[in-house]
């Protein structure tokens, strides 16, 4: 009997030591649990905290990139300036001929007595003429150095004929020839005036290389298509080309091949091409080198009626 009593005494220890096991360690992984808990949650707060940290320094280097893309394309425009001021002066170089001729007239026709009503009025018209051509021009180099704030519907060759139109007497002085043919006018979206700027940039590189290999019959040809949404304009020269080396370069900042040359030319390019959701490309052909800029075209039906008439 009392060996029975024993072992259910032995029993019930055993259960008891059980259980107090059992509390003891449940009490201990609870601990341990709210351990983690807390753990967990510093290490939440300080991730949360590093991630904004992470993220307003992500910001912060964003503006800083933007605005020094801002000046390098201010920087780039102020070196371009030098160049087409000279340009100006070529292109006012005929009309103020023209006045001058016009003026050495009037003490002639006074001597021979031609002055009349019908003279005054051919000297004010064909004064007109050259001031309005004289005024056209600066018109036309105002307009190229206002940067577009907004972006806008504009026309593609029509942005591409005003750079050609203000680097005009440079590619005459140099014996560029430019073949630029379009038969439609070709919509985008962005900046008009920057992307003129993109254009003049080529044109400059070429003249540079045209006269730095001493190149006779100088070409540039400019064509557009369009390639699913996008329009692509394709300016190739027959310049000598790139080194293969420096063709991944062209457009980082700063390289350049140029004792007095920036680098920035280029780079610009592609970021003024790139704000456009476009995207540029170089390579080399047979003679010369070929610059590749897309952009997005607007779809027809997003046109306002006003430009497709
Ligand atoms: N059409 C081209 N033919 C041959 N090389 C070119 C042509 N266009 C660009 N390059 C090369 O690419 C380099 C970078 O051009 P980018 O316009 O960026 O700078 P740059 O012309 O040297 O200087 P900047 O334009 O600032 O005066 C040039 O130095 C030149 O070596
Ligand atoms: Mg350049």
């Amino acid at each position: 009997m009392h060996g029975f009593y024993f072992s259910i005494i032995l029993v019930i220890l055993i259960l008891v030591g059980f259980i107090l096991r059992y509390m003891i360690t449940y009490r201990v992984l609870v601990k341990k649990l709210k351990e983690s808990e807390e753990n967990y949650r510093e290490l939440t707060e300080k991730y949360e905290v590093d991630v904004s940290n992470l993220e307003n320094r992500v910001k912060q280097e964003a503006a800083k990139n933007e605005q020094k893309d801002h000046l390098l394309i201010q920087h780039s425009r102020l070196a371009a300036m030098g160049e087409l001021i000279d340009s100006i002066g070529h292109q006012w170089r005929q009309p103020l001929n023209g006045l001058s001729l016009i003026i050495q007239d009037v003490r002639e026709a006074l001597q021979f007595g031609e002055i009349n009503d019908q003279y005054i009025d051919t000297f004010t018209k064909e004064g007109m003429i050259q001031i309005k051509h004289m005024s056209r021009t600066i018109d036309d180099f105002r307009k190229f150095y206002q940067p577009n704030k907004e972006k806008c519907t504009f026309s593609l060759s029509d942005s591409i004929e005003a750079a050609l139109s203000i680097y005009s007497s440079n590619l005459k002085k140099h014996d560029i020839h430019v073949e630029f043919e379009y038969r439609e006018q070709h919509m985008v979206f962005g900046f008009p005036n920057e992307y003129s700027q993109v254009v003049l940039n080529i044109l400059t590189n070429a003249r540079d290389a045209f006269v730095v290999n001493g190149i006779k019959n100088r070409r540039l040809d400019i064509n557009i298509h369009t390639d699913g949404s996008f329009l692509v304009v394709l300016f190739t020269d027959n310049a000598g080309g790139i080194e293969p080396d420096s063709l991944s370069k062209v457009f980082e900042p700063y390289f350049t091949t140029k004792s007095n040359g920036t680098g920035i030319g280029l780079y610009m390019t592609k970021i003024i091409i790139e704000k456009m959701n476009g995207s540029v490309k170089v390579e080399n052909t047979d003679g010369g080198a070929r610059f590749i800029l897309s952009v997005p075209k607007v779809a027809s039906e997003n046109i306002p009626s006003l430009i497709t008439v």
